[in-house]
């Protein structure tokens, strides 16, 4: 995993009210930490192995614990540094946290006969002086739906931390002790099917925690800009636009920062979609004011690239010599020891570290060389892609760019499978261009999150007019999704689908089949590479 700079990253510095949640192994950690991120509070996630004083070492506002999927009567099961709850620091556990939080605190956590999985009623307790909602449920219905998955429940809650409220399974589904900052709710408030879940957050954030919000956009630019200026003084910069999102709203805050100290290469991999090349110099040039250099490079990424047909060998060879070409393009310019990379907060936690598999190396995380010539500039790091969105239009970038679809740095080098061709990087340009644009003319480009086609290393045979043919068949994907951490398959009408069957196989030459791919991430991932 690349340990490159990221003291250019807005957040973890210090400047930001800060809450750090504690990892469980739950696939809920990222929505907790965004749903922080939404109530104006910057949310960092760790590993449960981080210590106390690590943590008092961060000073954060807050923990969050997230839920997981292990019981916490399992030997080996995730816990926490006990010294954490002497730290004066509110904790608000949640499922696997709160049980945690109740083991570990003179609470007894049992085992109910059935679980509770999916929509329950969350009764708030009642005392002899009325309800008692406590803070995090202080303004909320005395009943209310709440989204539970667990076995374990919570019996007794933590020692003199009284029960606030529960549901027909979960005689302690919440938790709370101000005085001693300790919060626990059975149910999952970050969850959608929680619908006063935010609000529970919330209330654990500004009342339990004290926390006013000074996360947004105008304060992550002011940030990022002085972090920026403060890593490469009167250094010279050079970025790397693809035409995608990231980078160029990456390059937009840099400038911001630095102005003419940033010098942009576009490299043309020959990896890119119809026209993409031609189309990212007349927008970045028109719309950013930035000094633009474009490379073409194609020639040495096809010879990079042949005879390799393994995705991560592809990957990494990519990643490699985008860095040589930008290294050849830094040595016509004057003095340049930073490179700017668009790399977001989810490639950093997807190109693995000590606690998550590596699913893929990004190329511009991962993939990195070791004897890298550059320091990286990464001012996006700590940022998820729809913060990364409203950042850019903050920076004032059109939303001709800022709407975009993510497109994946090493192109369409990972959408053709087998070895990569200037033929077969023709074929799929083309089709790719027909499925974009039969979208776009049934107004769903902008309600998908990507939207493409994939070209596999497989004929199959078919009949056109009287001749038989033996080609490639295209696989269309497109997915919905929020942040590219998950991904819903795209019910694309039938006759939308048609229609780019027809043309793509009437239009295409070599494509005789066209296929659309049903898969959901988890288990697939967006790219087939
Ligand atoms: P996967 O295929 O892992 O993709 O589900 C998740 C999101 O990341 C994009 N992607 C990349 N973006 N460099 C990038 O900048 C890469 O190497 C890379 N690989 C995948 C992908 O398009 C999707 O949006």
């Amino acid at each position: 995993m690349n340990t490159g700079a990221d003291v250019s990253a807005p957040g973890g510095d210090g400047t930001f009210e800060t809450v750090l949640v504690v990892d469980f192994g739950a696939q809920y950690a990222q929505l907790i930490a965004r749903r922080v991120r939404e109530a104006g509070i910057y949310s960092e996630i760790v590993s449960p192995s981080i210590t106390a004083e690590e943590i008092a070492e961060r000073a954060p506002g807050g923990l969050i614990f997230s839920g997981g999927p292990a019981s916490v009567h399992v030997e080996g099961a995730p816990r926490i540094d006990t010294a954490v709850y002497d730290l004066e620091i509110p904790i608000l556990g949640i499922c696997y946290g709160a049980q945690l939080i109740a083991q570990q605190n003179g609470g007894t956590v049992g085992r109910t006969d059935k679980g509770e999985y999916g929509r329950t009623t969350l009764t708030i307790a009642e005392t002899d002086h009325g309800p008692s909602a406590g803070c995090l449920l202080d303004g909320l219905p005395l009943e209310q739906s709440v989204w539970m998955s667990h076995f374990d429940a919570i019996v007794d809650p933590p020692t003199g931390v009284p029960a606030t409220a529960s549901t027909a399974e979960a005689p302690v589904a919440a938790f709370e002790h101000p005085e001693r900052g300790l919060y626990g709710v059975q149910f999952h408030p970050e969850v959608v099917h929680t619908p006063h879940g935010q609000h529970v957050i919330e209330q654990f954030l500004h009342v339990g925690c004290g926390l006013a919000g000074n996360w947004n956009m105008s304060s992550i630019i002011d940030s990022a800009v002085d972090l920026i200026r403060a890593q490469v003084g009167t250094g010279n910069v050079m970025c790397g636009l693809s035409g995608g999102v990231d980078s160029a709203v990456a390059a937009a805050l840099v400038h911001r920062a630095i102005g003419d100290q940033l010098t942009c290469v576009f490299v043309d991999t020959g990896l890119m979609r119809l026209d993409e090349g031609s189309q990212v110099i007349e927008t970045f040039g028109r719309h950013m004011g930035i000094r633009l250099i474009s490379v073409d490079a194609g020639v040495r990424f096809f010879a990079a690239l042949e005879g390799i047909t393994e995705p991560e060998t592809k990957r990494k060879a990519i990643g490699e010599l985008f860095i040589r070409v930008f290294e050849d393009a830094k040595s016509d310019l004057d003095d340049v020891g930073f490179l700017v990379q668009g790399t977001l907060y989810p490639d950093v936690i997807e190109s693995g570290n000590e606690h998550a598999a590596t699913i893929k190396s990004h190329h511009n995380v991962g993939g990195l060389p070791d004897d890298i010539d550059f320091a990286l500039v990464e001012p996006l790091r700590s940022l998820f892609k729809d913060e990364v969105r409203k950042l850019g239009t903050e920076l004032g970038l059109p939303d001709e760019i800022v709407l975009r679809q993510p497109f994946p740095g090493p192109g369409l080098g990972v959408r053709i499978i087998g070895e990569v061709t200037p033929d077969k990087v023709s074929t799929l340009q083309h089709a790719d261009a027909i499925v974009r644009e039969e979208l776009r003319l049934a107004g769903l480009e902008r309600e998908i999150w990507q939207s493409f086609a994939v070209l596999p290393d497989i004929r199959s045979v078919g009949v056109m007019g009287d001749e038989r043919t033996y080609g490639y068949p295209l696989i269309i994907r497109a997915v919905t999704s929020e942040d590219a951490m998950t991904a819903d398959w795209a019910r694309i009408p039938y006759d939308v689908l048609e229609a780019m069957s027809s043309r793509v196989i009437n239009e295409v030459p070599g494509i005789n089949r066209v296929a659309y791919d049903i898969t959901s991430k988890p288990p697939g991932t967006i790219e087939w590479e």
